[in-house]
């Protein structure tokens, strides 16, 4: 299984910007040597088609979309479909971040319905789970986030899981309000999530605050196949520092 390195941009960066990322990202990666490192990119909508044309000379990134509708085509206006994510390069869909559930009315239902929609078209599901800092001082993370996945999973084939990737991200851990979790707070919730969807799902990654000082010790709790980053990987030289320490766990860890 690889490990997999990931950033989603989020709502940033302008066309220029993107190119400017995703050509010195190409550059860079050059022949290095990723062998056992899955890395990946979830620009915003806008800058999906432009990356794709730079990131095609470095087969190795894959592309996601930041969200999709569940149905193909339609009337659903501001909206984008899977198939149309596809079309402009995407390969992930990524599927119930925290700041749709929480801004934008995501629902256990709406991210069944819409990890239906990418596996119906092929693409790789990155559903996201996470919990509020009430619940997790209540001591109820993990029924939380198993309720999120078990929703959103449900009556999924193995052989449709193997198209899922799971990111923990507990909502506190994320963005500038938020605080890394420690490594004794994710055992119990991976241990979950292993338990539960263990080698049937792609990956079980784990994203907040992730930054160069702690992803290596994160990579090496028991469960966890991954990051997804944010912040920390908008600059193109902290994505790169980021894909070395996968490269250095994949070479340690085998
Ligand atoms: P940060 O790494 O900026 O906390 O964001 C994480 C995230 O939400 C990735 O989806």
């Amino acid at each position: 299984m690889p490990v997999w390195m990931g950033t989603s941009w989020k709502m940033n960066k302008t066309l220029a910007q993107a190119r400017d990322y995703t050509v010195r990202l190409v550059k860079e990666l050059g022949d290095r040597d990723l062998t056992g490192v899955q890395p990946f990119i979830i620009p915003p909508f806008t800058a999906l088609a432009t990356v794709r044309e730079i990131a095609v000379d470095d087969p190795r990134v894959i592309l996601g979309a930041q969200n999709a509708h569940w149905d193909d085509a339609g009337a659903w206006t501001g909206e984008i479909s899977v198939p149309q994510a596809l079309d402009a390069g995407a390969r992930i869909i990524e599927i119930g971040h925290s700041e749709r559930r929480q801004h934008f009315g995501e629902t256990i239902e709406t991210t069944r319905l819409k990890v239906a929609a990418a596996l119906r078209h092929g693409a790789l599901a990155l559903l996201c789970v996470g919990e509020p800092a009430e619940v997790r001082d209540a001591g109820r993370s993990t029924a939380y986030i198993l309720e999120q996945a078990e929703g959103a999973l449900a009556g999924l084939s193995d052989e449709q899981l193997r198209s899922v990737l799971i990111a923990y991200e507990p909502i506190w851990a994320i963005g500038e309000a938020g605080r890394p979790a420690t490594p004794e707070e994710l055992r119990g919730p991976f241990a979950a999530l292993r338990e539960r969807f263990g080698d049937r799902v792609r990956g079980l990654l784990y994203g907040g605050s992730v930054n160069q000082d702690n992803a290596s010790d994160l990579l090496r709790i028991d469960g966890v196949d991954g990051l997804f980053v944010g912040r920390a990987a908008w600059e193109v030289e902290g994505f790169l520092a980021l894909l070395d320490i996968a490269t250095a766990h994949n070479s340690t860890d085998s």
